[in-house]
This record gives structure tokens, sequence and C-alpha cells, in this order.
């Protein structure tokens, strides 16, 4: 399948470059920028983008790319620090730190009129730039196409078509940006719109077929999407008897969730469902814990540790295990693919021997590890899991266990399941819940006064979460409209008769997190 790599020089909006061109029907992939050539897989590569960088091409330890890729003779993109990367790289460039610094909206005018970078694209478009260092001569046998207000905006080598651009084309401020990427992996590079999520579909399972062939295999469910959708990936394209699905209720799963679990998954065909109740295990072992962190830990080790010994109760040695890896999580742990960031969620992981172990003896199957989020849900879609499950937001490892601060009980994670509960099936009611990312209730260990009737009671606090986010990574609180919040308020004291008090939580990801614990 034709393809554009993109070379990651550290820039926040990398995934963003990838992900345009795959809208546009056109895979790409993202690699480290400083990869050797001979490291790359270059069958169908058609193109190739270097991406922007918080770093300086002065700084001594700025990000290098192998010049090799310029010997390719395929087309090149840089953006931003990619632009600055190629000037730098060429003869007669210069990059300087010049007195007009850009960020933000700036508008383009042309120089030529046939840049096919530009090809039905308006001129004076706004676009979006973001550096302090600006190309201030381009390198020999590169001309200037396009300026912005101060700078040079736009440069292309005709003869080895070559193209370099100051500004942002992937973000959605950027006027056309889009247009102009697609210009470059459609028209420049002439990669085919080859990528859906249909073919995506008929590819993954000849793969799965292909890996697995008669092999058992088994799937640990959390009850996501990532881990469903691998689940109906599996049994479309094996013998659902050589599928073993395994689901561990630690207790501190949220309402109804085990019964949905084997609802929707019977409801896929699944032979082999191991629905474990472990949850006395967990909770024993969290009596009298309330350190955040020591309780991470005790849910991490525990689970492993569960899950080995329950696979072990079904499955001998000689079988194969799969796991709903996205493509972001092997960009974030550095597996091979664009830079090692992100070191905020590593705790998010729970480092499995046994899955380490599998993955060394290469008996481990990751279909969605090519897939951004979005793509795996229009994946679940085609696999026929209904929107509720694909639309249903993140839910931590950890489950309720970092919902509940201080001490975990049962009777604590059951008034939490109630209130969290009411306050979803709220949002659903509302018309809220597919514009919220992600929301939740928390159960604070404080007690606070309050009246029934005449009488006076103390209750628990609950605070209410929701956020608007792109990727967990940064967040702002929901701007409810005043009667929702009230509302639901009212709801959940009305019927949780332990709550007597609801607030609701208005910080941003940072300085908090999304997560209260
Ligand atoms: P934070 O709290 O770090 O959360 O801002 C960011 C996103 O990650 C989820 N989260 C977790 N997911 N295991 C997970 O699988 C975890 O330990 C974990 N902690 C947080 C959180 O729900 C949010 O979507």
């Amino acid at each position: 399948m034709d393809k554009i790599l993109v070379l990651d020089f550290g820039s926040q909006t990398t995934q963003l470059i990838s992900r345009r061109i795959r809208e546009k029907g056109i895979l790409s992939e993202v690699f480290p920028g400083d990869i050797a050539v001979t490291d790359l897989d270059l069958t169908d590569v058609k193109g190739i983008i270097l991406s922007g960088s918080p770093s300086s091409v002065y700084d001594s330890d700025s990000p290098r790319v192998d010049s090799a890729v310029y010997e390719l003779n395929l087309p090149i993109l840089g953006i931003c620090y990619g632009f600055q990367r190629i000037t730098a790289d060429f003869p007669g460039g210069n990059v300087a730190c010049l007195d007009k610094t850009e960020y933000g909206r700036s508008r383009v005018d042309y120089n030529v009129d046939d840049c096919p970078l530009f090809d039905s694209i308006p001129e004076g478009f706004v676009s979006w730039m973001s550096h302090g260092d600006s190309v201030s001569t381009v390198a020999e046998g590169f001309e200037v196409v396009a300026t912005s207000e101060h700078h040079i905006a736009a440069a292309w080598n005709r003869k080895k078509s070559i193209y370099g651009i100051q500004f942002h084309p992937e973000v959605t401020h950027c006027e056309q940006g889009f247009e102009i990427l697609d210009n470059f992996a459609s028209k420049i590079c002439k990669a085919k719109r080859e990528w859906s999520m249909a073919k995506y579909l008929e590819t993954v399972i000849e793969e799965i077929q292909q890996q697995v062939r008669d092999s058992k295999i088994l799937l640990l469910i959390s009850g996501g999407v990532d881990s469903t959708v691998v689940g109906g990936l599996l049994l479309k394209a094996l013998d659902p008897n050589q599928v073993h699905l395994m689901y561990i209720d630690t207790g501190m799963m949220r309402k109804n969730e085990s019964a949905e679990v084997e609802r929707y998954l019977n409801s896929l065909g699944a032979k082999h469902l191991h629905l474990i109740d472990a949850s006395n295990r967990f909770l024993n072992a969290l009596k009298g814990v309330e350190e955040p962190e020591k309780k991470r830990h005790i849910i991490g080790d525990l689970f492993v540790q569960v899950q080995e010994d329950e696979i072990r109760k079904v499955l001998d040695g000689d079988y194969m295990l799969a796991q709903g890896t996205l493509y972001t999580d092997m960009i974030e742990s550095g597996k091979g693919v664009g830079k090692k960031a992100h070191v905020i969620k590593s705790h998010h992981n729970v480092r499995s021997p046994l899955i380490e172990a599998k993955r060394k003896a290469g008996l481990i199957v990751e279909p969605l590890d090519k897939l951004y989020k979005d793509e795996v849900r229009q994946l679940g879609k085609l696999v026929g899991l209904s929107d509720e499950i694909v639309q249903r937001h993140p839910f931590p490892g950890p489950g309720l266990g970092v919902r509940i601060l201080g001490e975990v009980t049962r009777e604590k994670c059951d008034i939490l399941r109630e209130a969290d509960w009411i306050f979803i099936n709220e949002l659903k009611k509302r018309n809220l819940y597919k514009e919220i990312w992600q929301a939740f209730a928390v159960l604070l260990p404080i007690r606070s006064v309050g009246v029934a009737g005449d009488v006076r009671r103390y209750g628990y606090v609950l605070a209410l979460r929701a956020i608007n986010s792109k990727d967990g990574m940064t967040a702002d609180a929901y701007p409810f409209k005043t009667e929702d919040i009230l509302e639901i308020s009212s709801l959940i004291t009305n019927s949780v008769k332990e709550v007597g008090r609801v607030c609701y939580d208005i910080s941003s990801k940072p300085p908090a997190t999304i997560e209260w614990e």
C-alpha cells in the first residue's frame, strides 16, 4: 500500500501530520527523525515529511536526519524545523534567529504561480506559524515560492522535488493546511488513496489468520474500546474455539460492567469467555492502604498475578497472546516508531512478565498497533460493535481504585458505582456523553453535614469530573449549562443517600490531572 513516512524531530504536532494524511485516505507512518535509511522499509514509500521540533538547527545536539534520505529520489517536505533542517543540510542555506519571530496567524503570498504544493490553494490564505528561527537564505537549487509578512514561508527545489514550509499545515488553525498536505501526498508524491478502515479490516484479518494459524490465542478484555475491538477481530478472523477471552473483575469496575462485557462478547460469538471475579483478592489487598501510588502498585502487581494464575487454569504453555496496543502506545513507549515522549503516562502500562515473554517469543498479536484511537472506533463499527461500545469514555486500569480517594472498600465502591452510573446515564439522556471526552465521579474521603427532612446527617462529598480533550494529555473542564449540573447533583443526592454533597471539578490539565489519584 502506498505510504508517506513522517520523520519525527519531537514536535507536539508530528502525529497530527500523519493523521491528516490518513484522513485523506493515504497511509502515513511515523519514525524517529534520526533513523538510518538502512533501517527503513522503503517498499511503497512515495514521499517523506520532516516534522517540526522544539530544537534549533544551531544546537549542538539538535536532531539530524540521515543524509541518505536526501538521495532517495523521493519527494520531501520539511515542515518548520524540517524546512530549517533541509536549509542547513544543503550548501548555501542559512537559518537565523531573526528579529521578528512569528507565533500564530500569518498571511501567505506567492512568489511563483506554479508550485504544486499550493495547487488550487488561493493566495493570501492564513497560515499558522510557531517559530523563533527562520530561513534567511534558501539553499542552492531552492527558490522562494511563498512569503509571509516578515519571512520566507516556503521554498522549492524543482529538480529534486524537495519542499520546505515554515508554517504548520497539520493544525486546524492553518487555513488550507490539510489541502496542502494532500497536495504533497497525492499530487506531488502520487500516493494512491488506498488507506481505509474497510481495507484495513480485510488486511488485518488475513494477517491475524497467517500469524495465529491453528494456535490458541488469549486476550484480556478490560471492558474498554480497544480490547473489545481486538476481541471482535479475533472472533471474526479465527475459529471462535481458538479464541480465549478473559475478563478480570477487580471489584472496582463500573456498574453493570461485567454483565455488559459478557453480553456483548457473547453476541460477537465468543465460545471461551472466562469471567473471573477477583474482587475479594483485590479488596483484601487494599485494606487499610491510603497512599495513592501504593494503591496503584498493589492493583497493578496483583493484576499481573491474578492474570497469570487464571490463565494457567485455562491454557497450557502453548498459546499466543493478543493485545489492544495502539499506534500512540507504540510511539509513547518508543517501540521503534516516533519519539519517546509523554513520560507522564508511563505509569499507566502495567509491565507484565508474561506479556514481555510472549513478545520476546514472537507470540503476541497486536492488530491495532498501526491505528489511532478514532480509527479504532471506526474499525469497531465495521467489526459489528454498537455505538454504545465504540464511543465509551476511557476508563483507567486501576478502575474505581483511583477514584475513591484514601482507603478502598466494597461499600465505597458500591456508593461510587451508583453515583457514577447516575451521572453517566444523565449525560447520555441529555445527549452530552458523546460531546464530552471523559466523565466520571470521584468519592472523597471526607464527610460533610447536611439536612434530610429535619434531621442532620453526614454524607460523603462526591466530585464530578467532565473534560474536553483530544488525547488525554491536556484537558479542560466541560462547561456544563448550570441547570444540567444542578439537576444531576440533585438526582445523585436524592438517590444515593450516602452522598451528602456534590462538587464540580473545574480544573484543567495541567496543572491538575484528569484522574484524582
Ligand atoms: P491523567 O489522570 O494521567 O489521565 O491525567 C490521563 C488519561 O489516562 C487515564 N488513566 C489511566 N489509564 N491506567 C490506564 O489505563 C492507568 O493507570 C491510568 N491512569 C489514568 C485517565 O482515565 C485519562 O483518560
